[in-house]
């Protein structure tokens, strides 16, 4: 085991620049086959707490809270049509990759809109197979009223973000195993909410490399043409410091990080969004002293669902490209082992812990309260601490 001393003299000779490997496009979702290659939860929110129902592809399909726009953009949404009585969930989507991408990957993300307004908790992130285990990038994810974007990685103990190191976002924690995560905040403008959209959205790119994990952000009228046109290819050389830099000199990318999959979510109130404090510190019953760890749930998910006019996704592409091939995961002897998604097209042996597209699981008549006490789960992705982080801002 190395020691301290030792992580802190390696440190000094490593650099925080990202690799200069060039990446080959390996996936792209989008226009009318987006949503192939997808599974969907199918099940309720029992990972964070939220008062959702992450209905199956086919109520998905049939409700149109995942479909193909006009434009050929993908629209992930809340139902903003039903009535939802007291002591019920609201429907959502999370839909998971089949395939996973090993360290070594650029990932790309076009949007024209995230999910926003009181009671919203949307992500787009990466996991291992094994989650938590296997670790975790938070590409995307606020909650409520932020108007900017926040990211982090979560792992097991021993990787942390350095406490000096370039990158144009503001860290809010370094230790990457506590709860929270080591968080970073955007401080570009436009990062999300409604200046996100009014700006025309914009474009994330996540290089996870053995030399670190480090993500750009671009408003719409910034983003390089190296991203808009990448063809075949993509090189992150010319982008200039990242928004969020993880360098592997205080994070050993290739033993915390296995080969991931990418997950697009959303929830209402649950650990993060939910929490009274963070409900209010983040613009959602200001100035009303009743607020309490009910009042997320009461002020929004119930009744007409007229709250959520602004809760979807609208994703142009999102697109991968990496140094070798994506790959399937699957269980040998108890332990992951990845192979050639294009060897096992079959499907056989495919096995995504978390996702999945039965409805065997579903409870999506269930009343809330009985979920609740059968669905709470430790947290996972975000917590008091990073709201903590974000009031300190
Ligand atoms: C799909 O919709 C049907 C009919 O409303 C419902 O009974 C079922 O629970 C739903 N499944 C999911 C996973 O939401
Ligand atoms: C990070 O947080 C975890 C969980 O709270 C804790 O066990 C660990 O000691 C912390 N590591 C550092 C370097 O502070
Ligand atoms: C990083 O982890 C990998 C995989 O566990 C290991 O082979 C390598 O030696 C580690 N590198 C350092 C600098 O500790
Ligand atoms: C919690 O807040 C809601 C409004 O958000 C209010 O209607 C309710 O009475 C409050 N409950 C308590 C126990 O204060
Ligand atoms: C539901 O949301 C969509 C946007 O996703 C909006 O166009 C529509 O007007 C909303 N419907 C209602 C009934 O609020
Ligand atoms: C959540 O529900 C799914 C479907 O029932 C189940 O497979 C999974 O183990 C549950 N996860 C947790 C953390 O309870």
């Amino acid at each position: 085991m190395r020691s301290i001393a030792m992580r802190a003299a390696t440190a000094v000779l490593l650099t925080s620049t990202p690799s200069l490997a060039a990446y080959n496009l390996v996936k792209e979702y989008s226009g009318q086959d987006f949503f192939s290659g997808w599974d969907f939860y199918g099940n309720y929110d029992n990972l964070t707490s939220g008062d959702v129902n992450w209905v199956d592809q086919t109520n998905a399909t049939q409700s149109k809270l995942a479909y193909v726009n006009d434009a050929g953009h993908a629209i992930i949404k809340v139902d903003n049509t039903t009535f939802v009585p007291y002591n019920y969930k609201r429907d959502s989507v999370r839909i998971t990759t089949q395939e996973y991408f090993p360290i070594g990957t650029v990932l790309v993300f076009d949007a024209t809109h995230l999910p926003y307004g009181c009671s919203v908790w949307p992500s787009f992130w990466t996991k291992g197979e094994n989650w938590p285990i296997g670790g975790e990038v938070d590409v995307i994810e606020a909650v409520n009223l932020m108007t900017y974007n926040q990211m982090a990685l979560h792992t097991q103990d021993g990787c942390t973000q350095p406490s000096s190191v370039t990158q144009t976002g503001a860290t809010g924690n370094t230790n990457c195993s506590a709860d929270a995560g080591c968080t970073v905040a955007e401080k570009q403008p436009n990062s999300f909410g409604a200046s996100f959209a009014s700006a025309g959205g914009g474009v994330w790119a996540t290089q996870i490399d053995s030399s670190g994990i480090f993500i750009w952000f671009w408003t719409r009228d910034s983003v390089p043409s190296s991203v808009s046109n990448a063809g075949d290819s993509i090189d992150p050389s010319s982008w200039g410091t990242p928004s969020a830099a993880y360098p592997s000199s205080s994070c050993n990318i290739s033993e915390f990080f296995t080969p991931q999959q990418l997950v697009i979510d959303i929830t209402l109130c649950g650990n993060w969004a939910g929490v009274a404090s963070v409900y209010q510190s983040t613009g959602c019953g200001t100035g009303d002293a009743s607020v309490n760890a009910s009042s997320c749930y009461l002020d929004n998910v119930i009744n007409d669902g007229s709250k959520y006019a602004d809760a979807y996704f609208e994703i142009s592409y999102i697109k991968a490209f990496s140094l070798s091939s994506p790959l399937v995961a699957s269980a040998s002897g108890g332990s992951t082992v990845y192979v050639s998604a294009t060897a096992s097209a079959s499907g056989s042996g495919s096995s995504s812990g978390t996702s999945g597209s039965g409805s065997s699981g579903s409870n999506a008549g269930m009343p809330k309260a009985q979920v609740d006490a059968v669905g709470y789960v430790a947290f996972v992705g975000a917590t008091a601490l990073a709201a903590f982080s974000w009031m300190l801002l």
